[in-house]
C-alpha cells in the first residue's frame, strides 16, 4: 500500500497525519500550534511531525509528503507568495522543509488540498465542477472544474477569500481593506461575538459566561457551543456571517456555475446553524436565481482532515 503524509498548516494549527490512497487516515493526527512569522521554525515543525509519522508507522512505506499552506503558493509550489495570517511573505518553503525530510515533498494552497479532498473522497464525491470554501482563521478556496484542481498562471487561483465584498471595509492581512474573509471568517464571528459583549452584554451573557466573563477569550469554538446550546447572541452572529458567506458563494456561483459548493473550516462546524443563514442569503442574491439550475451548499464531510487528506493525496498523484 502506498501511503503518504499530509501536514495541513493553517493559521491557529499544524495538523498531520498518514493517508492511504482511499483518502484515509490511518492512525491518530498529530497536532501543533502554528509558529508565526518565522519560516525556519514552521519548517522544523514540519520536519518533526513527519519524523513522528514515520516512527510510528514504521510497518509503513511513506512514499511522499504533501504540504497545504494558508497562503499563496506560486505555480512551481515552491514559494509562499504571501501568506498573511501566518506572517509570511516571498519565501522558498518548499526548499526548507526537503532540507529538513528526505522524502519528495509537494507544497500546495490549504484550500486547494481541502477541494481535492472534498471533491475526491468527501461530499463532491461523483461531481466534476466543485468549488470548496474554507471557513477558519481566514477565508480559502479551491476551484475543481472539469475534475481538475485549477491553479491559473501563477498558482493562486482561488484566492477567493481576498476577493473585496466591501469598498472601504475592514482593513485585510493581504494589504487591501474590504475582502471577503474579514466578513465570513472564523476571525469575523469572534469580531461579532466581541462586538456583541461590548455593546449588548445582556444578549451576550451566555457567551460571556463561556469565556468566564472575559471578552478576550470568547473564540470560535465557545461561539459554536453556545449558538448549538440555542443561544440567541451566538444565533445573531452566525447569522451575521451566514448572510456574507451566502452573498459571496453567489458571486462566485455567477463566475464558475459548479454543482456543489462544500463548506469546510471550522466555522461550517456549526452545521446547518451556518448554512442556514448561508444558503438563504445565497437563493436572495444569486444572479438568474428564477430560472437557473443552482449549485447546492453542502457541508464538507471530511471536516478538519481535509486539508491533510488532500495534501496526501496530491503528493501522491
Ligand atoms: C489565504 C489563503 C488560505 C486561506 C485559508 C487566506 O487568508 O490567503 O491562501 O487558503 O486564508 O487558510
Ligand atoms: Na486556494
Ligand atoms: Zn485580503
Amino acid at each position: 500500500m502506498r501511503l503518504t503524509i499530509g501536514v495541513d498548516i493553517g493559521g491557529t494549527k499544524v495538523a498531520a497525519g498518514v493517508v492511504d490512497p482511499d483518502g484515509r487516515i490511518l492512525g491518530d493526527v498529530v497536532r501543533y500550534p502554528t509558529p508565526r512569522n518565522d519560516s525556519e521554525a514552521l519548517a522544523d515543525v514540519i520536519g518533526r511531525v513527519v519524523v513522528e509519522l514515520r516512527e510510528r508507522s514504521t510497518d509503513h512505506d511513506i512514499a511522499a509528503v504533501g504540504v497545504g499552506i494558508a497562503g499563496f503558493v506560486d505555480e512551481d509550489r515552491a514559494r509562499i507568495v504571501l501568506a498573511a495570517n501566518l506572517g509570511l511573505s516571498d519565501d522558498p518553503i518548499t526548499e526548507r522543509i526537503r532540507r529538513r525530510v528526505d522524502l519528495p515533498v509537494v507544497v500546495e494552497n490549504d484550500a486547494n488540498a481541502a477541494a481535492w479532498a472534498e471533491a475526491r473522497f468527501g461530499a463532491g464525491r461523483g461531481s466534476d465542477h466543485v468549488v470548496l470554501v474554507t471557513l477558519g482563521t481566514g477565508v480559502g478556496g479551491g476551484i475543481v472544474m472539469d475534475g481538475r484542481l485549477q491553479r491559473g498562471r501563477y498558482g493562486v487561483a482561488a484566492e477567493v477569500g481576498h476577493y473585496r465584498v466591501v469598498r472601504h471595509g475592514r482593513r485585510c492581512g493581504c494589504g487591501n481593506n474590504g475582502c471577503w474573509e474579514q466578513y465570513a471568517s472564523g476571525r469575523a464571528l469572534v469580531a461579532e461575538a466581541q462586538d456583541l459583549a461590548t455593546t449588548d452584554p445582556v444578549r451576550a451573557a451566555h457567551l460571556l459566561k463561556l469565556a468566564d466573563g472575559d471578552i478576550s477569550r470568547i473564540r470560535g469554538p465557545e461561539i459554536t457551543q453556545a449558538a448549538l446550546e440555542g443561544d440567541e447572541g451566538a444565533l445573531e452572529c452566525f447569522r451575521a456571517v451566514g448572510e456574507w458567506v451566502g452573498l459571496g458563494m453567489a458571486d462566485l456561483a455567477a463566475i464558475l456555475d459548479p454543482e456543489c459548493f462544500v463548506v469546510g473550516g471550522g466555522v461550517s462546524d456549526a452545521g446547518d446553524i451556518l448554512l442556514a443563514p448561508a444558503r438563504a442569503s445565497f437563493d436572495k442574491h444569486v444572479t438568474g436565481r428564477a430560472t437557473r439550475r443552482l449549485a447546492d451548499i453542502r457541508t464538507a464531510e471530511l471536516g478538519s482532515q481535509a486539508g491533510i487528506v488532500g495534501a496526501a493525496d496530491l503528493a501522491r498523484t
